[in-house]
C-alpha cells in the first residue's frame, strides 16, 4: 500500500518529499482554504506538483459535468499529470465517464459506501476514495465498508485503485493496509505518529550512551 499526504501545506510537503515513503499528495478545497483562504491556487498547485514530483490529485468545484470537465481542462493546462478529484455525485460520474474516454486519471472523492464505489468504478475513475474518518464520525464503521469494496474489487476484478482517505489516526492505515487499499492518504500529523514509538527514541538513546561511553573508556586506556 503507498502513502500519500493529504495536505496542501507546502513545508509538511516538503517534509514528505525528503522522508522518501510518501509517493503522493492528494488536496481538497478544504485543505487548500485551512492554509491561506487568500492562495493564488494555480501557484500553490504547481508549487506542490513541484516539491512532490509524484501524484497531485487536484478537486474541481463545480458541481455540474460541464464545469467540472472546463476545470479539468483548466488545471491540465497547469500541468498535464493531474490527476482530477471529481464528488460522488451524478454529474461527477458523467464527467468521469468523458474524462477516461480522454485517458485522464480522475479520482472520485467523498465515497462512503460499497455501492457509490462500485458505480465509481463502472463510470471508469482511475481512482476511488473511500472516507473513513467521517463515516466512524457518524458511528459507521469505515472498516467494515473498506473491506467489503476491497473484497468485491477481487471478486469483480475493478482496475480502479482504492484510496483509504479521511484518515485520523495510525490505526486507520493499519485497517486500509489489512483490507488491501492500493493507497492512504494521510494528514502530515498521522504520517509522522504512524512513524514513532517510544521505543525506538529509548533504544536509540541508549545506543548512543554506550557508544560515548565505549569512546571514554577507549579514551582512559589510551592515556595510560
Ligand atoms: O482528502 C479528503 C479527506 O481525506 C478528508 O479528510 O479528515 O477532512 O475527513 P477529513
Amino acid at each position: 500500500m503507498e502513502l500519500y499526504v493529504d495536505t496542501a501545506n507546502i513545508e509538511h510537503i516538503r517534509e514528505c518529499a525528503k522522508l522518501g515513503f510518501v509517493s503522493g499528495v492528494t488536496t481538497n478545497p478544504s485543505l487548500l482554504a485551512l492554509e491561506d483562504p487568500s492562495v493564488d491556487i494555480k501557484k500553490r498547485i504547481l508549487e506542490i506538483y513541484e516539491t512532490i514530483g509524484g501524484h497531485l490529485s487536484v478537486e474541481v468545484i463545480s458541481t455540474d459535468t460541464n464545469g467540472m470537465l472546463r476545470e479539468a481542462d483548466e488545471i491540465l493546462s497547469w500541468f498535464p499529470e493531474a490527476t482530477i478529484k471529481i464528488p460522488m455525485i451524478p454529474g461527477g460520474l458523467a464527467a468521469v465517464r468523458q474524462l477516461s474516454a480522454r485517458n485522464i486519471p480522475t479520482n472520485v472523492t467523498l465515497v462512503f459506501s460499497t455501492t457509490q464505489a462500485i458505480a465509481a468504478a463502472n463510470a471508469g475513475a482511475s481512482y476511488v476514495s473511500v472516507f473513513m474518518g467521517r463515516l466512524d464520525d457518524i458511528a459507521s464503521s469505515s472498516k467494515q465498508v473498506l473491506d467489503e469494496v476491497c473484497e468485491i474489487w477481487d471478486v469483480q476484478g475493478y482496475d480502479s485503485l482504492i484510496i483509504a482517505a479521511s484518515i485520523r489516526h495510525p490505526q486507520h492505515i493499519v485497517d486500509a493496509a489489512l483490507a488491501g487499499a492500493d493507497i492512504a492518504t494521510v494528514p502530515y500529523k498521522v504520517l509522522m505518529q504512524s512513524i514513532a514509538h517510544p521505543l525506538t527514541n529509548l533504544g536509540l538513546e541508549k545506543f548512543l550512551a554506550d557508544y560515548d561511553k565505549m569512546q571514554t573508556e577507549k579514551q582512559k586506556f589510551m592515556s595510560l
